[in-house]
């Protein structure tokens, strides 16, 4: 497993495609069909910050089962979702069909996305919560942003804190323990969650996920060095769901925070920024960002140059991690608490 970049794609994949049975059972997706209005809780949050956005075109990265996206295309957004998990994308196209909603719904792992879509198509990116956990080169990602985008188009993100990533299981006696990576790691960490984030019977067909954390200033870095200018940055202290168990508390939309002095903790973040450079001014960064996204083995062989794979010293770590995880996880598997993001509905 440890160094082969493909492996936390197929693991991932099983994990996501195995979910997406309980989460169209347990999304509310109702909702959707009944009120022609009806909003996900993700953008009513940030509709005080989204901006106008009719009559763009915009894309839904890592749509999932196309909640935000129909959201965003019934505030007049001309809608692409794009995702690497068939299942997901079936169902997002049956909601938008039944919702009489025109949304284009392409299958492609984030990486390939400028492949799969084009490059400077669009006015607006947007990633809602409990993406970037899944990839494992935050530069990457930020060059792929920059690269849909037309000069000019922004990039809308509302995420999970990576500090709140680095959280232990709820314990017991209320107190909130970092133990995870806070820094992107090579290799991400391995989790076994049997239940996805969404009540559900029986257990997960595929329960192994592989994830990876980045820290805020990995974050704000690589969109910099991907031509993009951070045009407003705001840290919340609630999430779209409850990762604290019983030290959380609920505010507004479905969002919680810690019950007990929740200023301590940043757990969600929304971020805007625009591509600054020109059509005909690409940074050498992105395009890095394409060639690596399209080229597997030559990918590859730049990462080893580069001294990403990890070493031995990071590998046995990783190791490490893992067992501590599995067992941390095996016994926590009925809990809720974040395998990674964890999307309101
Ligand atoms: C937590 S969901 C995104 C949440 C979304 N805001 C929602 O509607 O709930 C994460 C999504 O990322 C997708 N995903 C994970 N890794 C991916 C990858 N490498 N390429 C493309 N999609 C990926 C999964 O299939 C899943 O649908």
């Amino acid at each position: 497993m440890e160094g082969d970049s493909e492996s936390y794609r197929q693991v991932n994949l099983a994990n996501w495609n195995s979910r997406v049975p309980h989460h169209e059972i347990g999304y509310g997706l109702d909702a959707y069909r009944v009120d022609p209005d009806h909003l996900s809780n993700v953008i009513r949050f940030d509709l005080p910050r989204l901006g106008e956005v009719k009559g763009l075109d915009a894309v839904h990265l890592q749509c999932h089962i196309g909640t935000d996206t129909l959201s965003l295309h019934r505030l007049g957004a001309r809608m692409t979702g794009l995702d690497f998990s068939a299942p997901a994308l079936e169902v997002a196209r049956r909601l938008a069909s039944d919702c009489g909603a025109d949304i284009d719904y392409v299958e492609s792992e984030l990486y390939g996305a400028i492949d799969a879509l084009g490059e400077d198509r669009f006015d607006v990116v947007f990633t809602g919560v409990g993406a970037l956990c899944w990839l494992p080169d935050i530069r990457r990602w930020a060059a792929i942003v920059s690269g849909l985008l037309r000069p000019g188009g922004r990039l809308f993100i509302r995420e999970g804190h990576p500090m709140l990533w680095t959280l232990g299981d709820p314990r017991p006696d209320g107190e909130v323990v970092v133990e995870f990576p806070y820094f992107e790691t090579a290799g991400g960490v391995e989790f076994v969650i049997a239940q996805s984030y969404v009540e559900h019977e029986g257990e997960l067909t595929s329960p192994r996920s592989i994830e990876f954390n980045h820290g805020i200033g990995e974050i704000l870095t690589a969109l910099a060095e991907a031509g993009m200018r951070v045009t407003s940055f705001e840290e919340h202290r609630s999430v779209p769901w409850n990762p604290f168990g019983d030290g959380g508390r609920m505010v507004v939309l479905d969002e919680w925070e810690l019950g007990d002095r929740p200023e301590r903790l940043a757990a969600s973040y929304t971020l805007q920024a625009v591509r600054t450079w020109p059509a005909a001014g690409r940074p050498a960064r992105l395009a890095h960002g394409r060639q690596r996204g399209t080229r597997h083995g030559q990918h590859r062989g730049r990462r080893r140059r580069r001294g990403h794979e990890p070493t031995r010293q990071a590998q046995r770590a990783r190791r490490q991690d893992v067992r501590r995880a599995r067992r941390r996880r095996g016994a926590a598997a009925n809990r809720t608490r974040a395998a990674g993001g964890r999307p309101q509905r």
